[in-house]
């Protein structure tokens, strides 16, 4: 967003307190898969730059926030960012400017933890310092929609911050949608991210009954995905990742919870079906190897693709760890491929540290199974099938059509 704002002549400053993302951006070395270092550059050469100085803050117009906001210890909100970047905004900010948070987050964020911060006393939203939302909807690795073709919700704490916040994002992103208030912008990303989760854990959940029915739950996706209303396909995989779908609902059900007192039972349900969904591919491991007369134990088995979605780096909650993590506790050699991780320490497993596999069709060679995690463009699936002595796909990414091809 900071590079599409500088292509339309805005003077944008990328400010970061992790001081080696500042200096790698400022000599062209970009920590973002869908950036490349040649677009950064033209960026540094266009209006952009980075710093880890809040001061900076004094002479903006416009502030945008999108730190990270994680679960804290006890799985609840953690704002430690949003406050430190709120309390610091508030430290530095020129009255008339425009400040938006962008982190995800749940609803009466902005308007109870952030605003305070950035108002301190005596100064108003909307007269003073206009504040709003506007949900981050960036999705990694997708080709055909980025920052400029993506609709933008904004929402502020009067009509006056909405506007401010609107006309800033129309200067250089397409569409641009006005919720009633922050509230409402908050909660839209909210429903979003719950909509993937809950019907990924519907598809998740029907595949686990469909195998023992011995019914292809994918077969029967592709037909239901022909109906030209009424229905979106989602498809089974190893479980959800990354930092957003097994993340943002949480902050709705904490929310709900500590305000009301009851439950969000449809997040609670999809969390549990889908924190359960790499373990039923261990499940599934063990059964493919126990036909062959095979014990999970000693076992030689190789993941291929240990990123949280294919074609990107990123590994934030992917669920190759679980899945290792149950499949080493069952003694088994496991070993990795992912031609975007080349080391892998497993999470919860005190350390263990593998390194990626040199040559990939050996390594599928030499595995008693292979289990395709995330279907990488690199990867020529038919070639792996037609190497490996099985093949569990729990993407559905190759048409399973030999005995030792298995979807899940
Ligand atoms: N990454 C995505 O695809 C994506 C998509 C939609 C929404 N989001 C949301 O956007 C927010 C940010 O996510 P992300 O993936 O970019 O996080 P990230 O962790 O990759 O990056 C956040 C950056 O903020 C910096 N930071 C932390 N505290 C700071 C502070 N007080 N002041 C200045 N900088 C600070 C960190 O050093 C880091 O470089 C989250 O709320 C996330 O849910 C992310």
């Amino acid at each position: 967003m900071a590079l599409r704002a500088a292509e339309k002549g805005f003077m944008v400053v990328g400010l970061d307190t992790n001081v080696a993302v500042v200096e790698a951006l400022n000599s062209g070395v970009s920590h973002i898969d869908d950036v490349s270092d040649d677009e950064l550059k033209t960026g540094l050469s266009s209006g952009y730059r980075a710093s880890n100085d809040p001061a900076e803050m004094a002479t903006a117009d416009v502030i945008v926030v999108c730190v990270p906001t994680p679960l804290s210890e006890d799985g609840g909100p953690d704002l430690g960012a949003v406050k430190g970047a709120a309390t610091a905004i508030g430290e530095h900010v020129q009255p008339g400017a425009l400040v938006i948070l962008e982190s995800t987050t749940y609803p009466g964020t902005t308007e109870e933890v952030f605003a305070p911060l950035v108002l301190g006393p005596g100064r108003q939203a909307g007269t003073d310092i206009r504040i709003a939302f506007s949900p981050e909807r960036i999705d990694p690795g997708n080709r055909e929609y980025g920052v400029k073709n993506t609709p933008k919700v904004v929402g502020g704490l009067t009509p006056e911050c909405t506007r401010a916040a609107r006309d800033f994002y129309a200067e250089f992103i397409d569409t641009v949608v006005e919720a009633k208030g922050a509230k409402e912008a908050e909660m839209a990303k909210l429903l979003e991210n719950t909509f993937r989760h809950v019907n990924i854990a519907l598809v998740n959940e029907m595949v686990r009954f469909s195998h023992e029915l011995d019914i292809d739950l994918w077969d029967a996706i592709d037909c239901a995905a022909t109906k030209p209303f009424g229905y979106m396909a989602f498809r089974p995989g190893p479980g959800v990742g990354g930092h957003c779908i097994p993340v943002d609902p949480s902050y709705l059900s904490h929310r709900v919870k500590a305000q009301l007192g009851y439950a969000f039972r449809m997040v609670e349900l999809a969390e549990e079906i889908n924190t359960a969904a790499p373990l039923y591919v261990a499940n599934r491991v063990w059964q493919a190897l126990n036909e062959r007369k095979i014990a999970v134990n000693g076992a030689r088995i190789l993941l291929l693709g240990v990123t949280y979605k294919a074609n990107i780096s990123d590994r934030r909650e992917s669920p190759a760890d679980p899945l290792a993590k149950r499949l080493l506790e069952w003694g088994a050699e496991v070993r990795y491929h992912d031609p975007y991780v080349p080391e892998w320490t497993i999470k919860a497993t005190a350390g263990k540290k593998l390194m990626c596999e040199k040559d990939l069709s050996e390594a599928v060679r030499e595995a008693d199974i292979v289990v395709l995690l995330q279907a990488h463009s690199e990867y020529d699936l038919d070639g792996i099938a037609a190497e490996s002595s099985h093949l569990l796909d729990t993407r559905g990414a190759h048409f399973a059509s030999t005995a030792h091809v298995s979807r899940l």
